[in-house]
């Protein structure tokens, strides 16, 4: 028998892509690819990219280059470029970089053995179709490795909102929900393997229909495995937050009091101009309901400056919104134009506003994560240990609220939920010690 061909997959952007890197492996093992971590010693590399802002697609074509010289060493060596730059930019990838061998957009990965063959007999391989069959059913069953204490699941793809800043509707097309009967397996299977939790992942994961009561309806069937015991879910659009799914945060034990909910702006006019068809009262009144239901939630969002036609006064106005809801934490971002989006086609608003004001929106943010942190301090939570510290004797976890906790622990509490009294707070993290 051959040696194993070695696989490194480099994963940027979002949780989906880290899901699918983990599909995408194992589709590959089935042709004898075993994963490496080094770009060095492998026989195919796959880039797995994200299209959401400029900076993110060019990342790839900077990292292709770095390439130039192992694929001169190694001929044999088969590049890749998935995720959504291939989507988006398919054949021109290889215009522009000749290195890459094969290009496979996120719903053919299911097609990547048969591509690998193609590539091993010398030809380029280029897929970006949006099938009708399910990648995610024609890859084989997940791996049957022990695997740590978290894993993802990604139960929803695509996105039929058109935010008009927004590339995914393009790159990963319409909003498609897997069955409730599959994804209730996979999880089976995961649990089996020693997963104890687990983020169901989507673009827009609460718009989830492939259970007649909605994600509701999948996280009560998720609530029955035995051995699983945390379920979280991420991203949400506010007007997908439907009665059932707020009622679940206050009466299901399993679902974590997390909450990730962009608004992207806290003003009317530009929310309009963004094509998200809410107000910023309709969020709050929103957060209200959720908080009413789950008192102790965490909320996180994202948001946008500088979109096209922003004044300062929209600019206040986020960061009233941002005043108002106090924010656990939070990802901000400047408007960066997408190629194709209807936001494109405006006047663009100068760098420097741009970057004052991620700038004052980041500090307002960060204060509100730190008081967040700090008012941790003397509390009991709840940690899921996952691995061992840089310190000897330390264990790290999350907690019910995402936040990591370090605490002095013996190796028996990995994969273990435990209590914990947080005695410290730091800038990304918490200190703690067991309490049992
Ligand atoms: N520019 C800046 N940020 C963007 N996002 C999406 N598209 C853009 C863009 N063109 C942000 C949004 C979204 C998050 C995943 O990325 O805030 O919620
Ligand atoms: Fe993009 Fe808006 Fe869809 Fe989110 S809801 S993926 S921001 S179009």
């Amino acid at each position: 028998m051959s040696a194993p061909k070695k696989l490194f997959i480099k994963t940027y952007g979002c949780q989906m892509n880290v899901y699918d890197s983990e599909r995408m492996a194992e589709a590959l093992g089935a042709k004898g690819y075993v994963p490496t971590d080094t770009a060095d010693d492998a026989d195919m590399i796959l880039l797995n990219t994200c299209h959401i802002r400029e900076k993110a697609a060019e990342k790839v074509y900077s990292e292709l280059g770095r390439f130039k010289g192992l694929k001169a060493e190694k001929p044999d060596l088969k590049i890749g470029v998935a995720g959504c730059v291939a989507q988006a930019e398919g054949q021109e990838i290889m215009r522009r970089q000749p290195l890459v061998d094969l290009v496979v957009g996120p719903q053919s990965y299911h097609r990547l053995p048969a591509m690998d063959d193609a590539v091993r007999s010398g030809e380029k391989a280029l897929d970006t179709d949006f099938p009708e069959d399910d990648k995610f059913d024609t890859l084989r069953s997940r791996a049957k490795a022990k695997r740590g204490p978290t894993a993802f699941l990604t139960v929803q793809e695509g996105c039929d909102k058109f935010c008009a800043f927004c590339v995914v509707p393009y790159t990963r097309g319409a909003e498609v929900s897997r069955p409730a009967d599959r994804i209730f397996r996979e999880a089976q299977e995961l649990v089996d393997q020693g997963v104890r939790e687990i983020t169901l992942l989507g673009q827009n994961v609460n718009a989830y229909h492939g259970h007649p009561q909605g994600l509701a309806g999948l996280i009560w069937a998720l609530d029955k495995i035995d051995g699983l015991a945390r379920i979280r879910f991420t991203t949400s659009h506010p007007n997908d937050m439907d009665e059932a799914l707020i009622a679940a945060h206050g009466t299901c034990d399993k679902l974590m009091p997390y909450l990730h909910l962009p608004v992207q702006s806290g003003s009317d006019r530009i929310l309009k101009a963004m094509n998200r068809k809410h107000t910023a009262e309709n969020y709050l009144r929103l957060i209200e309901r959720i908080r009413a239901a789950r008192p102790d939630i965490l909320l996180s969002g994202d948001f946008i400056v500088g979109f096209p036609g922003e004044t300062d006064q929209d600019f206040e106005d986020t960061m009233q919104l941002v005043r108002d809801v106090h924010y656990g934490q939070a990802y901000s971002f400047k408007y960066s134009t997408r190629p194709g989006t209807p936001a494109a086609e405006k006047p663009q608003l100068p760098e420097d506003v741009m970057n004052e004001r991620l700038q004052r929106l980041q500090a307002l943010l960060r204060e509100q994560q730190q008081a967040t942190q700090a008012s941790m301090v003397g509390r009991e939570v709840k940690v899921l240990f996952e691995k061992a510290g840089r310190e000897v004797g330390q264990m790290i976890g999350k907690s019910e609220y995402l936040h990591a906790v370090y605490a002095k622990a013996p190796a028996e509490v990995l994969g273990q939920v435990r209590r914990v009294k947080i005695i410290e707070d730091s800038p990304n993290s918490l200190a703690g010690a067991l309490v049992d």
